[in-house]
C-alpha cells in the first residue's frame, strides 16, 4: 500500500487514541445491564470522553481547524475552510445495550468538499479509511464495492426510525419494496459502519432517512473513494444537513434509487 499521508495519520492516530477507553468502557457496560437505573448515565460519560480525546488530538495537530461534534456541535477556527465532522460513538444503543458493533467516525472537510474518512470499529480492529484521489482501505487492504448487479442477490443495510421521530410510514412504503425483490435487509444501527460496508463490498447497497453530517462525512469518501455512488434518494448530490442518504455499487444504487421513487409513488 502506498504511504499513508500525514492527515490521514492523523486521523487514524487520534481514532486509535479515543478507541483504547470506548473499548474498556464497552466491558463496563455488560455489568450494568442488570442495575436499575441502567448504562445511560455511562455511555454518555463514555461518549463525551472519546470525543474529547478526539478533540484534543485532532486540535493539537491542525490547530484552527473548525470542528462538527456530535456532542458538542459546532466549534470554531482560524482556519475554517478546514473542519473535523465526528461522531465519537456512532452505535450509541447498540453500545448501551451491550451490542459488539459501534465505531468511531472522522471525516474533514475543505472548502465543502469532504476529503478524508476513518471508520474504526475497535473490537473487530477494522480501519476504514480514505483521502481522497487515493483509494480507500480496509487495514492495509485496498477495498472496493461489490461488483453483484442483481438486485435479487443482493443485501441491502438500513436504519429505521424510531421512537419519537418522524418517517414511519414514509420508511415502511420503502421497506416494503425492498424487501420483496432483494436477497435480505441488514439494520446493525451504525450508519457510519454499514456505510463503511457497502464501500467494503459486504452490502450492495444503503439507505437511511434523515441522517447527521456526522453519521455520512468520513463514510461518503470512503465509499466513493472504493469506487461506489452516494447521493439524496432521487440521485441529486448528498447534502450532509438533509441527511436522506442512498448509497450502493454502480448497479444497485440505481436499482434502490427506483424502488424509492416508486415507493414515494405509492
Ligand atoms: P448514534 O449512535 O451516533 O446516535 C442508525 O439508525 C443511526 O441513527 C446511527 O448511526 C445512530 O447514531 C443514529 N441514532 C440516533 N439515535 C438513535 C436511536 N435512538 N436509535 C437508533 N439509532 C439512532
Ligand atoms: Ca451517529
Amino acid at each position: 500500500m502506498p504511504p499513508r499521508s500525514a492527515t490521514i495519520t492523523v486521523m487514524i492516530q487520534a481514532a486509535y487514541k479515543a478507541a483504547r477507553g470506548l473499548v474498556r468502557d464497552f466491558g463496563e457496560v455488560e455489568n450494568l445491564q442488570v442495575s436499575k437505573k441502567g448504562p445511560a448515565d455511562f455511555v454518555t460519560a463514555a461518549d463525551i470522553q472519546a470525543e474529547k480525546v478526539l478533540r484534543r488530538e485532532l486540535n493539537r495537530a491542525r490547530p484552527g481547524y473548525a470542528m462538527l461534534l456530535e456532542e458538542g456541535g459546532a466549534v470554531a477556527g482560524e482556519t475554517p475552510e478546514y473542519r473535523w465532522i465526528v461522531d465519537p460513538l456512532d452505535g450509541t444503543l447498540n453500545f448501551m445495550h451491550g451490542l459488539p458493533h459501534f465505531c468511531i467516525s472522522i471525516g474533514l472537510e475543505h472548502d465543502g468538499e469532504i476529503i478524508a474518512g476513518v471508520i474504526y470499529d475497535p473490537l473487530r480492529d477494522e480501519l476504514f479509511h480514505a483521502e481522497k484521489g487515493a483509494g480507500a482501505y480496509l487495514n492495509d487492504r485496498r477495498m472496493r464495492v461489490s461488483s453483484r448487479s442483481i438486485l435479487m442477490e443482493s443485501v441491502i443495510a438500513t436504519g429505521m426510525p424510531w421512537t419519537g421521530r418522524d418517517h414511519h410510514a414514509t420508511y415502511l412504503a420503502q421497506v416494503a419494496l425492498v424487501m420483496e425483490q432483494t436477497a435480505g435487509i441488514r439494520r446493525m444501527g451504525s450508519a457510519a459502519l454499514d456505510l463503511a460496508y457497502v464501500a467494503a463490498g459486504r452490502y450492495e447497497g444503503f439507505w437511511e432517512l434523515a441522517l447527521k453530517p456526522w453519521d455520512i462525512a468520513a463514510g461518503l469518501v470512503i465509499l466513493r473513494e472504493a469506487g461506489g455512488y452516494i447521493t439524496a434518494f432521487d440521485g441529486r448530490d448528498i447534502n450532509l444537513d438533509q441527511g436522506d442518504v442512498l448509497a450502493g455499487n454502480d448497479h444497485i444504487h440505481g436499482e434502490l434509487k427506483s424502488l424509492l421513487a416508486q415507493a414515494k409513488a405509492r
